[in-house]
């Protein structure tokens, strides 16, 4: 499974980047908004450090203007994808970018249905949210399922990128179920190197050494 970091804050991108860990990037305006950088200043930055796509969202409602705005984004670097929302609007720009050669990013997807167009219409990537299903009682992860079972059934190219990840445990289920890509935020990416046995073991390890008087430099 591909790991994106789901994020506009270059240093934590940096410090994943510089472990391997970064096979993308996805940002939205929310978070394009929490890190107070100007959107086609910081996604060239990201673009630049990052070898994987990175996911730049237009926030034009009409066809018209987000094609404008994609083509402007698409632009930015060879390895941008353009991100649009799951709506007829956003699924006409999907096939128009991606048959000019541009990878598209569907976003918001909350349905089995909607990534089903969103994969007639050419789609890279589709985003389904999970932590926002979870957020209403609603099994997010039961999405993720449905979707690898549709396209696997019509050999769809079109890569599941599970989004709205909130826990480690979202990112072990989504490379059981398959998922293409997670993009989750750096916090959860580096919670999932965590293990209270972990720290258990390495504690008792710790007090023996010291026991020993023993240095190894
Ligand atoms: O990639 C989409 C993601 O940013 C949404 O996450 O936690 O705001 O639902 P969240």
């Amino acid at each position: 499974m591909k790991f994106f970091v789901d994020t506009a804050e270059v240093d934590a991108i940096a410090e994943l980047n510089d472990l391997g860990m970064v096979d993308g990037v996805t940002t939205n305006p929310s978070l394009i908004m929490k890190s107070g950088r100007d959107i086609l200043e910081v996604t060239k930055e990201i673009a630049a450090m990052v070898e994987g796509p990175v996911s730049a969202e237009v926030v034009a409602m009409e066809y018209d203007e987000m094609i404008k705005e994609g083509r402007k984004l698409a632009k930015i670097a060879d390895n941008i994808a353009v991100k649009v929302p799951l709506t007829w609007a956003g699924l006409k720009t999907c096939k128009t970018l991606s048959s000019e050669g541009t990878m598209v990013n569907v976003t918001l997807c909350f349905s089995a249905n909607q990534a089903l167009l969103a994969a007639k219409a050419g789609a890279t990537f589709i985003s389904p949210f999970i932590g926002r299903l979870d957020d209403l009682n609603l099994e997010g992860l039961d999405l993720i399922e449905d979707i690898r079972t549709i396209y696997d059934n019509y050999m769809f190219d079109t890569q599941i990128l599970a989004a709205s990840i909130r826990s480690v445990n979202h990112a072990s289920e989504c490379a059981k179920i398959g998922a293409d890509v997670m993009t989750a935020p750096p916090e959860v990416i580096k919670k999932m190197a965590n293990h209270v046995l972990t720290d258990k073991g390495l504690d008792a390890f710790m007090k023996d050494w010291a026991k020993t008087g023993q240095q190894i430099l």
